[in-house]
Parts: structure tokens; sequence; C-alpha cells
């Protein structure tokens, strides 16, 4: 679909032409690399020792010449080293926990906190927000960007704002229904819970006021968005981030025209790479997202490696390109005896399946020689052991079908998979344990 004409942008900058945005990009990036050169320990060397100077940039093609940043690289410099203005400068910090190791620390200035505040609002109008629109926030609140973020943005668009956070899904219900909201701002995995208490209480949760979910923070299908569109009676919407970059508020889907996520441009210069030599590909082409800002002051970023695995999509009715729904994290993708798998390959075929509810786990063990994958699935219903069997014998055959991988499916009676209350986990891997 294309964007409608009159979807509104929230300010002029998102409707630039396609020569005004490249203009601006260059000298934003030029900044960009001249002030983590000259304030950054951590950039100087590591452009030095690549042999390139910010004064070597002369088109933004030449970006390829300049190191990656990695998570690593926020870890040997944990807490604050990154920074590029002093403390006192620094107006609020986050962190995300990541799976191992230490957090990754990143910091805002006044002026950061703006700026999010601005795209955070700028994503809401474009899911088909508007001021005076009640915003149910059930992202997390505290180092997690998705609460704080959300909150901010949307009283920037002039929102009510409902700071909820994640958790204690009964009274998420009842706030729902007391407090009448139009937007709810959550996981998609968490909302699907949120759908289930519904259900448990016997309320038809298509009968709500709410009219868009802006769902992010993990990866999802659109097996998943039908099925939230479908029980919720509402547009479910793509909103992307992370914390390195800003957080939430890096691409977003317009209701308008669903299908791929416009990347705001103007703060954010998105590459596409070969995770495994680094080379840019060009656009259309898959493989791992990375991304340079261009306006943040106490943490600007150089060619992040986010691990997200998507294409660069031309605009649609923007000059600012768009991303394709992500199809996993290369640190998430499982290989299942050389064949290599993600997690939203099983979903989107679970989906197809319609007495299979979308809570899932995926469980891989390698007890002797050869890794073995279990998939454990809910019912939607609760059935008896011949047809769950049934139904497991058909899932196994068309993941091989599908996906490429032998697998046992094991199917479960509803409410057996833990439900999220923030991002799902989806794999339990005992691979590494066992090995060693
Ligand atoms: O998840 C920021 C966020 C909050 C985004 C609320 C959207 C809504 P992190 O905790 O740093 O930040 O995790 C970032 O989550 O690299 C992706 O792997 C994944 N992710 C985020 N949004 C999406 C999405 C927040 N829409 C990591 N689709 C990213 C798929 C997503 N994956």
């Amino acid at each position: 679909m294309s964007l409608r004409a009159d979807a509104k942008p929230f300010d002029s900058a998102e409707t630039a032409s396609i020569e005004e945005l490249r203009a601006l990009q260059l000298a934003r990036l030029r900044d960009t690399l001249s002030r983590t050169y000259e304030r950054v320990p951590h950039y100087r060397a590591k452009f030095d020792a690549g042999g390139v100077h910010p004064r070597d940039l002369n088109s933004l093609a030449d970006l390829a010449n300049f190191p990656f940043t990695t998570k690593e690289d926020l870890r040997q410099n944990y807490p604050f080293g990154m920074f590029a203005v002093p403390m006192d400068k620094v107006s609020r910090v986050h962190a995300s926990s990541g799976t191992t190791g230490q957090p990754t620390v990143v910091g805002y200035t006044q002026g950061d906190v703006g700026t999010w505040a601005r795209l955070i609002a700028r994503s809401i109008r474009a899911a088909g927000g508007k001021p005076g629109d009640r915003i149910h926030v059930a992202y997390g609140y505290g180092l997690f960007t998705g609460g704080l973020g959300l909150h901010y943005g949307a009283e920037q668009l002039g929102c009510t704002v409902i700071p909820v956070g994640g958790g204690f899904t009964e009274r998420q219900v009842q706030l729902i229904r007391d407090f009448k909201p139009d937007i709810i701002a959550v996981t998609p995995s968490y909302l699907l819970a949120i759908a289930d208490e519904f259900d448990r209480r016997g309320i038809n949760a298509r009968d709500t006021s709410l009219r868009i979910a802006i769902c992010g923070a993990e990866p999802w299908t659109e097996g998943m968005r039908d099925e939230i569109e479908r029980r919720m009676g509402l547009q479910a919407v793509n909103l992307y981030g992370l914390s390195e970059v800003i957080g939430p508020g890096v691409a977003q889907e317009y209701a308008a025209s669903k299908g791929g996520l416009t990347i705001w441009e103007d703060h954010f210069l998105p590459e596409i790479i070969d995770p495994e030599t680094g080379a840019v590909l060009p656009d259309g082409e898959e493989g791992e997202l990375v991304f340079t800002s261009l306006t943040k002051e106490a943490m600007p970023i150089v060619r992040y490696r986010t691990r997200d695995l998507t294409r660069l999509l031309p605009g649609n009715g923007r000059a600012m390109r768009r991303i394709e729904r992500i199809k996993g994290r290369s640190d998430d993708m499982l290989i299942i005896r050389g064949v290599n798998v993600f997690p939203s390959q099983i979903e989107g075929v679970l989906a197809t399946i319609p007495e299979l509810a979308p809570h899932y786990i995926l469980e891989v063990s390698r007890p002797a020689q050869l890794d073995e994958l279990e998939v454990i699935v809910e019912t939607r219903l609760v059935l008896g052991a011949d047809a769950e069997a049934a139904l497991a014998r058909r899932a196994e055959h068309l993941i091989k079908a599908l996906v490429g991988v032998t697998s046992n499916v094991r199917v479960a009676q509803p409410g057996a998979v833990e439900r999220s209350q923030g991002k799902a986990r989806r794999i339990i891997d005992k691979r590494s344990k066992e090995r060693s």
C-alpha cells in the first residue's frame, strides 16, 4: 500500500526531498565524526589505527572506510567511557542488560532527550496517533528505554500518558477498561498476554477503546500482527529502535501504509553490511543493519553493528528509506545440524496452523553428536492427546518442509508456556553447557 498523501507529517523534516536529506546527512555526519574523534579517546584510537580521519569524509559513501563499533566496545568502556560530553552535561542514562556480561550504558544530554521525544512524537503520529489521544505505556520503565522513551514522546505530541509499565497483567486490563486509552505501547508478546487476560475474565478484548498498538522491542511476524489485530480489534504497527542508537524511535511503520518501517534518516544513517566480511551491501540486499547517529550529543555512535538482520527498502511517500521487518538477530540464529534457523521462521510456520497459539519456545540441545531442536507450542483450546500428537506431527512436517530442519514438536496445553512481561524469551540453548 502506498502512503496516503493525507498522512500528516509531524514536522517538515519528515517530508524533506532526497537532495535536502542527503545534504543534511553529510553535514551532520561530518560534525559527528569530528566530535567523536575530538572527544572520545576510544574513537580517536580506533580511527588512528584504521588510518582514517574525519576530514577524509567527502561523501556519505566514505563512511565505509571508518571502523565499526560493537557492543563489546561499549562494554570495554563501561560505564561512561563512550560519552562525548562532560558528566555534568549528561541529564539521563539508560542501560540495556543484554543476555550476557556487563550492561551497556548510554547517555543523553538535555538536547538528546528533546530530540528523542520529538522522534517518538513523530513515530506516534506516523502510527496514527494524534494530540489528545490517551496512551497506555506498558513498556518497562527504568533503565530500559521503552517506558520513558514512549512517555516523553507522547507528552511531546500532546497526548495524555498513562505510565503503567510492564507486569501486573490483571491491572493492565482493569486500567484499559477504566481509563479508556486510544493507544497502547507494548511488546507484541506482552500484548498477547494481555489479550489472554481479557479472555480469562470473559471480556471481549475487541470492545475496548484501543485503536492502535505500537509494538516493538522484539522480533515479531505478520502472523502475530494478524492475531493481535483480530483479537484486540485494533491496528498494530511496528516500532524499532535500540538503546545504543537512542532507544525506540529509530524507525516506525506508518499506519497508513504498513509494510516496512521508515527510518528517521535525518538523525540515523543506516547501512546494510555482510555480517561475515563487513562489506557494505547495496540497498535491497539482506544483511546486518548498521547505524551512525547524526545528531546525538552525549553518546554519538559511529557504524554501530546492531546484529539485526533486514534489508533497506526505498522510501514510501518519503525520501527516507525503510527497513523490512527485522528477520531476527544474528546472535539468535540457531545452527541446527548446519541449517541456519531464526525463531521468526518457526513462528511463521506455527502461525499457519489455526489450532496452535502464538506462544512457543525453542529448546536446542546436543545429547549426543547431533543438535536437536524441540519446539514447545501451546494449543488454543484444551485438546485430547491424539489431537495434540496429530498437530505435533503436522507442525514437524511443515517445519521440515518450509524451514529445512528436523524438529521435535511438543504440543502443550493453553497456558503452559511462560508469558513475557516485556521481551519474550524464545530460545533455551542447552548446548554450551552440555559441551563444557
Ligand atoms: O528494545 C528499544 C525499543 C523499545 C524499541 C520499545 C521499540 C519499542 P534494546 O533493549 O536496546 O532497545 O533492544 C534493541 O531489540 O537490536 C532488536 O534486536 C530488538 N528490536 C527492537 N525493536 C524491534 C522491532 C529496545 N520492532 C533490540 N522488531 C534491537 C524486531 C526489535 N526487533
